[in-house]
């Protein structure tokens, strides 16, 4: 056996493909072992495709002693499961997110890794990334002094107007439309704004949201099983004291910035699953031109800041730009050299926990209804 982590890969499906690619950024850390679905017709697809090793059964996977790492790339419904015979095998696990579709849940596998005595981790990894890095460099630094604000936008666009019947992985998995709805976007994506934002401010410690499910016929037949927000906003206390207004949809135009706003100016990430994304720092606009140029572009003046690190290139943008198995390199890395993962389980949970009281305030708390009303008020007269 080489000095390599022994991983295996169980669910082959449109996201194994992204981790799969970004596989060659970590060979000499990570070793795929093999790879397991349960779809025999996907599983055969994936390593007609990557060329790996299949294992005939998910008990296969758990009895081979040359896998360290179980790699959860299920669908969200099947994470638990696959989680939990993963740690009943004793083999560390890194789980796609969500980790669970509850806290409860999530709590239960963090309390069963720790009596089996074996690490867990979960993506997304993005707070890794040499953007997210960049940022968090230039906060540290004082940049923008004290960090009071956040605002971050995980907007996707219309999602269910998008041709995403073209959206084909590499091995040649459609994008699992289905399931994305099912299980909606704050699910699926809060988690990429949640993850910088703890690993900056450290934990939240209060979480006031709205959800709503905006479009309820997405055009799916059959028809969805399930009625889930697709757009939620919510505001977050930090312990420290900074307040993050987090959004999340598959309703508005794509937007996916991040805007720490400090005493002295932002710092902007464009784009949070964009590990080599531009970051931008502007100052406090103060001055008459600051002022307009704001009120007119919408932005005042700015520079970019100098990646912390150049991020890794190559290949197709998507995948390359977001390094999927960088977590995964991150665990075993942790567990090779007997420190802390920066994704470990305790986070992983607090991310669920958080990102579930974003989209479904109503299992928390029940909102106050306003009491006043008024006629409807008529628009003014004029032609168009
Ligand atoms: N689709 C994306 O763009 C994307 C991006 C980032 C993260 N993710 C996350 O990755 C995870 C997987 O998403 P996906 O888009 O690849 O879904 P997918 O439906 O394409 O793939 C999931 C695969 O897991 C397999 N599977 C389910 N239960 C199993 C079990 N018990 N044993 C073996 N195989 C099993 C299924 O057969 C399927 O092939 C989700 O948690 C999702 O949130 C998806």
């Amino acid at each position: 056996m080489s000095g390599r982590v022994g991983i295996a890969v169980v669910g082959c499906g449109y996201v194994a493909d992204s981790y799969r690619h970004c596989f060659a950024l970590h060979e000499r850390a990570l070793r795929i072992v093999g790879v397991f679905d349960r779809d025999a017709d996907r599983l055969a697809k994936f390593t007609a495709c990557w060329g790996d090793r299949a294992y005939a059964s998910l008990d296969a996977v758990m009895r081979d002693d040359d896998v360290q790492i179980v790699v959860n790339l299920t669908d969200p419904e099947n994470h638990a499961a696959v989680t939990r015979a993963a740690f009943d095998a004793g083999k560390h696990v890194y789980s796609e997110k969500p980790l669970a579709l509850t806290t409860q849940e999530a709590m239960a596998l963090r309390d069963h890794a720790r009596e089996a005595g074996v690490r867990f981790a979960s993506a997304p990894c993005n707070s890794l990334g040499e953007s997210a890095q960049t940022a968090w460099a230039a906060v540290r630094a004082g940049k923008i002094g004290p960090v009071r604000l956040v605002y971050a936008e995980l907007d996707d666009g219309m999602i269910h107007r998008a041709n995403y019947q073209t959206w084909i992985s590499k091995s040649g998995r459609a994008w699992p439309a289905r399931g994305e709805f099912e299980t909606g976007c704050t699910f699926e994506h809060a988690g990429y704004a949640l993850m910088i934002l703890t690993a900056m401010l450290g934990p939240v410690r209060r979480v006031t949201s709205f959800s709503a499910e905006i479009i309820a016929d997405k055009k799916v037949t059959p028809a969805l099983h399930t009625r889930t927000p697709d757009f939620s906003v919510g505001m977050l206390e930090f312990d420290n004291g900074v307040v993050a207004r987090v959004t999340n949809s598959i309703v508005a135009p794509y937007d996916h910035r991040m805007r720490l706003i400090g005493d002295e100016g932002c710092i902007e990430i464009r784009e949070l699953w964009d590990y080599a994304s531009q970051v931008v720092l502007r100052p406090v606009a103060q001055g008459r031109f600051a002022r307009l140029m704001e009120r007119h572009l919408g932005r005042g003046p700015g520079r970019t800041l100098r990646p912390v690190r150049k991020p890794p290139i190559g290949g197709r943008a998507h995948h390359v730009r977001m390094d999927f198995m960088r977590g995964v390199a991150e665990l075993a890395d942790a567990i090779v050299s007997g420190r802390a993962s920066r994704l470990d389980e305790d986070l992983a949970v607090h991310i669920t926990e958080v990102t579930e009281m974003l989209q479904h305030p109503d299992r928390f708390s029940r909102p106050a209804l306003v009491q006043s009303t008024f006629a409807p008020i008529a628009p003014m007269d004029w032609a168009c």
